[in-house]
């Protein structure tokens, strides 16, 4: 596959998401907003992770703050957004939007999107031309109620709509080839790890940031949900996933829901995974390979 773009907010999560998409694709350049902790803080994580997994992926600054509402922390990552690291301070100026809203003027592109939707409201709003050439998004974001996972994680919403619902609204109101990863599917315990599961992976033969990550959130959360390498495993074989074509409502609150389709509507919103594919395409190849 050429021409992938990711839209991250790094995050423990995002960084494995990273990891696991770059052992199959080549991912042209990442563009770290604001979300899991300060635009900085995102942006120096996404390059600490990027080197640290010896990886050559540019990474640009999207937004510093959700499209009309301030910036809030939840540090569930971290004070920074990462475990305990503090990265390195980077000082880049070319803009990820603009970034983005060039590639797309030029050529297709295929986005993973594992943060808020800023960026890719902000370039879809300025350029509405650019849609043409989004050959599909796959977002990691919403919480469908399909099921006792899919309840939200803040605020019965879910973070990443949550955090700029006015952003996701203006990517589901696009006509976008879009396919939905939400917590119904990734907050599913049987897609997560736990201490046992940590404990038996800890000593394998795996980058040491990869390791650090996993153990913060599991010593903090007591579990790791895979939310981000989900969505990204659904670029890597959609056909692992089940999905129902609908349309999708945002509210105020960034709750989402479903809503019947009428004409093509083009979503797909993720209703279940395969548990052998998970294992195999996901689990195994970030800590068993
Ligand atoms: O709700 C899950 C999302 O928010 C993921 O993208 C994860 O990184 C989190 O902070
Ligand atoms: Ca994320």
């Amino acid at each position: 596959m050429k021409n992938v773009i990711m839209s991250v907010d790094t995050g423990i999560d995002d960084a494995m998401a990273i990891y696991l998409l770059s052992k199959y694709i080549n991912i042209d350049y990442i563009i770290a907003t604001s979300g899991n902790s300060y635009l900085n803080n995102t942006f120096n994580n996404t390059n600490f992770v990027v080197k640290s997994l010896n990886l050559d992926i540019p990474v640009y600054k999207g937004s510093e703050n959700p499209l009309i509402r301030p910036h809030f922390e939840e540090k569930y990552h971290g004070e920074y957004g990462l475990a305990d690291y503090r990265a390195e301070n980077i000082i880049k100026k070319e803009n990820g939007i603009v970034k983005l809203i060039d590639s797309l003027n030029k050529d297709k592109y295929t986005i993973l999107s594992t943060g808020p939707l800023t960026d890719i409201a902000l370039a879809l709003s300025v350029e509405p031309s650019i849609s043409d050439n989004i050959e599909k998004i796959i977002i990691m974001g919403g919480a469908f109620h399909l099921n006792e996972y899919g309840n939200g994680n803040i605020n019965n919403a879910e973070f990443n709509i949550y955090y700029d619902p006015e952003a996701a609204k203006i990517v589901f109101k696009n006509n976008i080839n879009e396919y939905i990863i939400g917590l119904d599917v990734t907050m599913d315990p049987k897609f997560s790890m736990d201490n046992n599961d940590f404990n038996k992976i800890k000593n394998n033969n795996i980058p040491g940031i990869i390791i650090k990550l996993s153990e913060y959130l599991i010593l903090k959360h007591k579990r790791l949900y895979f939310h981000d390498p989900i969505a990204a495993l659904c670029l890597i074989n959609e056909n692992l996933f089940k999905f129902i074509d609908a349309d999708v409502s945002v509210d105020n609150n960034g709750i989402t829901a479903l809503k019947n389709a009428s004409g093509n509507i083009n979503k797909k919103i993720a209703i279940d995974l395969d548990y052998n594919g998970f294992k195999s395409y996901l689990y195994d190849k970030i800590f068993n390979e």
